[in-house]
């Protein structure tokens, strides 16, 4: 069997697999015999790949093995890149098996994660003390929430806010319309047919959805202003949309029923290291430099070199904006999801960070796969082959995802 993208799917050819949409409903039954029908369902559905008797299979699991220098080269690069992480764990075998594919596929053009200057020519020659003491007594002074971001917060928690609601608040920014129907119409939803409308895009999608991604681009934009010299927003929002659209696919395997508080916890999960490139930029080079020096992690410098890291950080900007508790809650706990008040959501954002930064997708700075929870990972009981499954998924559509946001 194999995996193939629908748009290559043809009547006649048979299904290896049940296919379930993003909410895990089933669509269509193993055996089934693809008619034309069935196309149309899978194209209405925004499946974009499923698994059919006789097929080649997606390239993750067909590298170039014929080059030893390449996958040589590969291995190591991934070895390094999952240092800190149980390569032998089995569902991080198949995630660090797909990173040495993709990097065996691509040779050098993809480089490890933090493989893009975070603060080159930044002074670095700075008070390291003084900003310890400053973030520790909290005198970072954080920005006031954009009204939008209140108006939406509004909208979140009201249980009756219809479609008009949504579209109201979001039209009043025609920025964020716009990149709204951007995303709604890219891979990150894969469907078929254009949505030209915001309350079409929330019948379709829901409200919560669309009113939680328009939340989490109006808090990313926020930091549209950070100097190309401090970090490449491009690898950073790549990342942060890998992330999001990896945590809602995890969340399908599982039928969790908020997919999108989890969808945009992982469109958010490093915003805190937003704030740390945006005001202390000089302080981030150096946490950099401090994790190559001592071969670990930047997330753990950010705490060694300067007493607290990115989580809280991003703990810190999303109370003062007053963003959903248990959304916060998931973002500061993505590093620690034993720790988070729920456990099932930080998981499934640690492993989508995780799978994100294996496979290449973007980076937020980070130099390698900080250290996992496993624990936390076992209690969501997802089958290893559904790991899989999620990795062929990403594949396919973060190959043709490409949205700037800020
Ligand atoms: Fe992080
Ligand atoms: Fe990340």
């Amino acid at each position: 069997m194999g995996c193939v993208a629908v748009d290559d799917l043809r009547q006649g050819m048979v299904l290896s697999e049940d296919v379930r949409d993003i909410h895990s409903r089933l669509l269509l039954s193993r055996g089934q015999t693809i008619n034309e029908k069935h196309l149309r369902i899978l194209k209405i559905w925004g499946v974009c790949t499923v698994n059919v008797v006789g097929a080649s299979k997606e390239a993750i699991d067909a590298p170039d093995w014929n080059d030893p220098g390449r996958l040589a080269d590969a291995r190591q690069t991934v070895d390094a890149l999952f240092k800190f992480v149980n390569a032998d764990h089995k569902a991080l075998r198949i995630v660090y098996e797909a990173s040495v594919a993709q990097r065996c596929k691509d040779g050098a053009a993809r480089p490890a994660a933090g493989g893009f200057a975070v603060g080159e020519g930044i002074e670095t020659d700075i008070d390291v003390a003084a900003i310890r003491r400053r973030i520790a007594d909290r005198r970072l002074k954080l920005p006031d929430a954009p009204t939008i971001i209140s108006e939406l917060n509004g909208v979140i928690a009201d249980p009756f806010a219809t479609s008009n609601d949504v579209a109201r608040v979001v039209h009043k920014s025609p920025t964020l319309a716009a990149l709204l129907l951007r995303i709604v119409n890219s891979a990150y939803y894969g469907f078929p047919s254009r949505i030209d409308r915001i309350t079409r895009a929330v019948t379709i999608i829901g409200t919560k959805e669309i009113s939680n991604l328009a939340l989490g681009i109006c808090v990313m934009r926020a930091f549209k202003d950070i100097p190309a010299d401090i970090i490449d927003m491009h690898a950073f929002i790549r990342h942060s949309l890998a992330c999001g659209l990896i945590a809602r696919m995890i969340a399908a395997q599982i039928n969790l029923a908020e997919t999108e508080q989890v969808s945009v916890a992982g469109l958010l999960h490093d915003i805190g290291k937003l704030v740390l490139y945006k005001y202390y930029p000089a302080a981030m080079a150096v946490a950099r430099g401090h994790a190559t020096a001592t071969d670990g992690s930047v997330y753990q410098s950010e705490k060694a070199l300067l007493g607290m890291n990115h989580t809280q950080l991003a703990q810190q900007l999303l109370q003062h904006w007053q963003i959903p508790a248990v959304l916060t809650n998931t973002i500061t706990c993505h590093h620690k999801p034993s720790t988070a008040r729920d456990v099932t959501k930080a998981a499934i954002v640690q492993m989508a960070d995780l799978i994100a930064n294996g496979l290449g997708f973007g980076t937020s700075g980070e130099r390698a796969i900080p250290v996992f929870d496993e624990t936390a990972w076992g209690k969501l009981n997802v089958p290893a082959p559904n790991v899989n499954l999620v990795i062929r998924q990403a594949l396919h559509q973060m190959r043709a995802l490409d949205i700037a946001i800020v």
